[in-house]
């Protein structure tokens, strides 16, 4: 039965395996959904986890779980923000959001992220080394979402602390560690706290920003609460730059590896979104989304019962070869490739199309402004979180000319 197969779900949180998970993920794929010996449940195949994706029967309100222990401690003192909601809750704070949140307001953006990377190349262009991460990946979206929240730009190193404890508290392999949990707690009550004072302030005074835009707005509907709109806002902060920093350093890394992409990339700055996608099929910055079931679900020849904790493994399905022809090349001529980097069904990523922007940004400047960049060490090292995947530093050597 399943249960014989070793827990490969410990095997990937391990942090021996963050710089190449794909191995075991692979492994996962021979049993498109099968159970640990802990009773979590793994679905690993592409057309399995989009079906759980579509599925009602699959919520994303862990509360609703069976499984104590491995709910997020986080989400027991505060409401959860709506990524971790159902309808019909879910979908009307969605549609707040996205309501603001919009097409022509990210549009918009782009001279802007366009300044702020140049500025970020400028400040370090004189030295010989880079941490792609430390000075551009993670300074650059978390400066665009803070300008777009209407967050005043010097509160932004706050939010770094709290964030690297949110991420860790959240991370499924350490919800046993007291002061790991503890921390990520104290990190949000402290967020919610922020976040309540300068909403309080915007409602006095309307300023730039989707807060004041979603306190003030042009008709009146019905009133979101204060809550919520907390709930709203830290959730953008942090889903707005802990994953687009990732985007950005796996995309670097995977043109690193292969520099006859980096050197395309230069030549032909068009084939840049084609890139930016098959970094989020090939390096997705968020290997797995979880769900509880609110009954039993029979899937690929396995009856899931009511309440358990299941783990989608979207990095798994990305390299599904039912899906993918030769889905461990990088190929950034795939054609309409699907992937699952931001997920799909009611929770697809409300961040995409500013991450997207934001990244091919990045890396049009980052091949117009370097110099033959050199990898210093490969792999890199990696980030705790298993589950928001990416190099926590990327040095990269620069020659100038
Ligand atoms: C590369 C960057 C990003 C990746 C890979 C990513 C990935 C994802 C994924 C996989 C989900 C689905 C979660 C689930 O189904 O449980 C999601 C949801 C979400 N993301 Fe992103 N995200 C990124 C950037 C952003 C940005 C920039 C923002 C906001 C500014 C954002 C805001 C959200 C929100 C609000 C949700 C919840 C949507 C819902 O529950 O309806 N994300 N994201």
């Amino acid at each position: 039965m399943t249960t014989m197969h070793a827990n490969l779900l410990n095997q990937f949180l391990d942090y021996a395996h963050r710089a190449d998970p794909y191995p075991i993920l692979a492994r996962m794929r021979e049993h498109p959904v099968d159970v640990q010996d802990d009773g979590r449940y793994l679905v690993s195949t592409y057309a399995e986890i989009r079906a759980c994706l579509q599925d009602p029967r699959f919520s994303s309100d862990l509360r609703k779980g069976y499984s104590k222990t491995d709910q997020r401690i986080d989400e027991e003192e505060a409401p959860p923000s709506f990524i971790r909601l159902d309808p019909p809750k879910h979908d009307w704070l969605r549609h707040q959001v996205m309501t603001h949140f919009s097409p022509e307001l990210i549009h918009g953006l782009r001279p802007r992220i366009e300044e702020v990377a140049g500025a970020l190349l400028d400040a370090h262009k004189q030295q010989a080394q880079l941490d792609i991460v430390d000075d551009f990946a993670y300074p650059l979206p978390v400066t665009i979402i803070c300008e777009v929240l209407g967050v005043p730009g010097e509160d932004v190193a706050l939010f770094h602390t709290w964030a690297d404890q949110l991420i860790l508290g959240a991370d499924p392999s350490k919800s046993t560690n007291q002061e790991i949990v503890q921390q990520a707690k104290s990190a949000r009550v402290q967020l919610r706290h922020y976040m309540g004072k300068l909403i309080d302030r915007v409602q006095q005074a309307p300023g730039p920003g989707l807060l004041s835009a979603m306190l003030h707005p042009a008709t009146q509907e019905k009133q979101m609460t204060k809550e919520d709109l907390v709930g709203i806002a830290v959730l953008l902060l942090i889903a707005g730059h802990v994953t687009t920093v990732n985007l950005i350093a796996n995309s670097m890394l995977t043109l690193l590896r292969s520099p006859e992409h980096f050197a395309r990339l230069r030549r032909e700055p068009s084939i840049v979104a084609k890139l930016v996608e098959e970094v989020l099929r090939y390096e997705p910055p968020v290997q797995l989304v979880r769900r509880t079931t609110l009954t039993e679900v029979p899937l690929a020849g396995v009856t899931i019962p009511k309440g358990a904790p299941v783990y989608l493994m979207l990095a798994a399905g990305n390299r599904d070869p039912l899906r993918f022809d030769d889905p461990e090349r990088f190929d950034p001529e795939r054609p309409a490739i699907e992937h699952l980097g931001f997920a799909q069904g009611i929770h697809y990523c409300v961040g995409a199309p500013l991450a997207r922007l934001e990244t091919q940004i990045a890396l049009t400047a980052l091949a117009r402004r370097l110099q033959d960049p050199r990898l210093v060490e490969d792999p890199p090292p990696y980030r705790e979180s298993p589950t928001l995947r990416g190099p926590r530093h990327l040095l990269v050597t620069l020659h100038h000319r």
